[in-house]
């Protein structure tokens, strides 16, 4: 590779990059630095594509030089030339389409393979070889152009919280558990035999502490690990806009989110968002929507047919309907009524993948309509209210729609028909998916508490530090309130954050609620317990998944697809191979020595089985 003397400029550094030339600069003489991104041979001539993450520049190798330099795909070179006009013949797909560069030398500074994926914007590639491949993969422009918009966006929103004198502070990642409802990642310490650090679930504990110390609005691009089921929009280690602020309740965290949220989008993407964003009670998002991340660029909203139902002859409504905590809920389809049964039982499996026992519809109609329920609607022999005419009113159906049911437990109704409205809206095109369509809410009072499903134990629905709404404790567990609140958008949980405990008897009734004994929580929380002792600020805060921002932003559907190393649905990242093996050294440094499972015996752990 040539290289100029210590000091000088080498002369084969670009003058311009592959995104910059234009009708303007012919005749200009350049060099370019960049990836063949393609070649095509002419009789004695060839053209190349020189790329970089700026663009495309189209090069013209002439007779002479052509026989003289060897060039393959994804070689590194530097081109020296010319700018030529390209006259009539104008490449309008590309910023740099109306020149070339006829080039006088080239140096190739990289050689390469040919590559084992295609460094081209629609790659039709299994995830699991991008994956493996990944620094290609990220050569691609659609991975690049997702990057730097992750980068400016970050950026804006930093930026609008320094111009609110928050103080960006780092918090420890060697640290002790932060309870988010997952499992720890865990790192064996070498100093303290027997001894284990936990990778922050998330900084909140510390950011709290942060605000008895007095910086009272205080931000951080915060790195998270959380070891749990993962899916689209969940990873492993994802980053948080993590903030909190002292002196404050919901209604200022609420203003201080959306004043930066509308400063960020206008500022990374130029889009205008509206605020104050709509609000809605948890209870609320539940009864409407099936969900507590409502999507609301659709209507679609849950009717409650209980009395209905309690009034009916279907014997299935009825005895849900009566028995204790049943619920009997539906959706109207406008113009549902011209779906084929074939249809109809598709949405059914939906409803039955999510809980529901069975998917009841009928096409809506005075005169009893038709479906499965028809039979229960006909006019009553004297009188009174036909069953069809009630059931149009409680659907607010017309004719010609389709009501379709649910009748079970509430949360196996709101479970179903949730996941059913969200099918139909995207079946049925109901809302406009575009990167201007940004809707917003706040979901707020979520209860303190909910059962876990494995051992039926309470445990904190968003986390212990989370104020109640009532200090009394005289409400049941299960109905307590909370002063938590989510930001939703477009069907996604946004953020999280909440007005929190900052006294500490109030801390401890609520460890204690949680069966937790002085004991443990000396051990697990003293920390904390002991600076709410001296002088803790009322605050509250919020916390986003950046990764989900910046995907929801790019119209992406995993969030995959805006980290730069992400890891598969069994947290491997097959590019570097992590987790890997240790050496036995390493491990009886850190004391540890492993115990494993048959199976995982077998397979080595080898992180390649898994999917992404
Ligand atoms: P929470 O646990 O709700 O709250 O997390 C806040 C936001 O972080 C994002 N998020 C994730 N993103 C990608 N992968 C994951 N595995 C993942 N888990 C969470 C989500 C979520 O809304 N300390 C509190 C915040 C607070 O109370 O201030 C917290 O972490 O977008
Ligand atoms: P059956 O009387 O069991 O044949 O059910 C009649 C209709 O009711 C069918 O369309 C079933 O899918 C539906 N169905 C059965 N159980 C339920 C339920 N729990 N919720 C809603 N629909 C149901």
């Amino acid at each position: 590779m040539p290289s100029g003397p210590t000091g000088t400029r080498p002369d084969w550094q670009r003058t311009h990059t592959c995104g910059a030339l234009r009708g303007t600069d012919e005749g200009a003489s350049v060099v370019l630095n960049g990836w063949v991104a393609s070649r095509r041979d002419l009789g004695g001539i060839y053209f190349l594509d020189l790329r970089d993450r700026y663009g495309i520049t189209q090069i013209v190798v002439e007779e002479e030089l052509a026989g003289t330099v060897q060039v393959g795909p994804e070689w590194v070179l530097a081109v020296h030339g010319t700018v030529r006009s390209r006259g009539t013949n104008v490449n309008t797909d590309r910023a740099t389409g109306e020149v070339e560069v006829v080039a006088t030398k080239i140096d190739v500074l990289s050689e390469s393979p040919t590559p084992p994926i295609e460094i081209i914007d629609d790659l039709d590639t299994a995830v699991e070889t991008r994956l493996r491949w990944r620094f290609l993969d990220l050569r691609r422009a659609p991975l690049q152009r997702n990057m730097i918009h992750r980068s400016r966006f970050i950026n804006a929103m930093r930026r609008a919280f320094e111009s609110r004198e928050f103080v960006e502070i780092e918090t420890p990642l060697l640290t002790k558990a932060t309870p988010e409802g997952a499992r720890d990642y865990l790192v064996p310490s070498r100093v303290h035999p027997g001894s284990f650090y936990a990778l922050p679930q998330s900084p909140q504990i510390f950011k709290q502490i942060l605000m008895v110390s007095g910086y009272d609005r205080y931000f951080q691009v915060a790195r998270c690990f959380r070891d749990e089921d993962l899916r689209a929009d969940r990873q492993p280690d994802f980053t948080q806009l993590d903030m909190e602020m002292s002196f404050v309740n919901e209604e200022d965290v609420f203003a201080t989110w959306e004043g930066v949220l509308v400063e960020t989008f206008k500022d990374a993407m130029g889009v205008e968002i509206e605020t104050p964003f709509p609000r809605m009670t948890y209870h609320e998002a539940m009864e409407r929507y099936g969900s507590d991340k409502p999507d609301v660029r659709f209507g679609l909203e849950l009717r409650d047919a209980h009395e209905w139902a309690l009034a009916s002859s279907f014997v299935v409504f009825k005895s849900v309907a009566e028995s204790e905590g049943g619920r009997v809920k539906g959706l109207t389809v406008p113009g549902g009524a011209s779906m084929s049964r074939k249809e109809i039982e598709a949405l059914e499996v939906v409803a039955k993948e999510y809980g529901a026992k069975g998917l009841a519809w009928w096409k809506a109609g005075s005169d009893g309509g038709a479906g499965p329920l028809a039979r229960f609607c006909k006019a009553p022999e004297e009188g009174g209210v036909a069953p069809a005419v009630a059931l149009m009113e409680t659907m607010e159906a017309g004719d010609g729609d389709l009501c379709l049911f649910v009748a079970a437990d509430g949360a196996t109704v709101h479970k179903a028909l949730g996941a059913l409205r969200l099918h139909l809206g995207k079946q049925l095109g109901l809302f406009e998916e575009s990167l201007t369509n940004f809707r917003f809410t706040w979901v707020t009072d979520f209860p303190m508490f909910e059962r876990d499903e494995n051992t039926g134990k309470w445990v904190s629905l968003h986390h212990p530090f989370t104020a109640p709404s009532d200090e009394s404790f005289e409400t049941p567990m299960g109905e307590m309130p909370s002063r938590a609140y989510d930001l939703c958008l477009n069907g996604w949980e946004l953020g999280s954050g909440s007005i929190r405990i900052h006294r500490q008897d109030v801390q401890e009734k609520i460890f204690e609620l949680l069966e937790m004994g002085s004991e443990e929580q000396r051990a697990k929380f003293g920390f904390l317990l002991d600076a709410l002792e001296y002088g803790a600020p009322p605050h509250g805060g919020f916390a986003i998944g950046l990764d989900r921002l910046v995907a929801l932003t790019l119209g992406l559907d995993n969030i995959r697809d805006v980290i730069a190393f992400p890891k598969t649905t069994r947290a491997a990242d097959l590019f570097c191979g992590a987790p890997a093996p240790v050496d036995p050294a390493q491990l009886a440094d850190v004391h540890v020595r492993c115990e494993l499972p048959a199976r995982a015996a077998a397979s080595e752990q080898d992180p390649a089985e898994t999917s992404a």
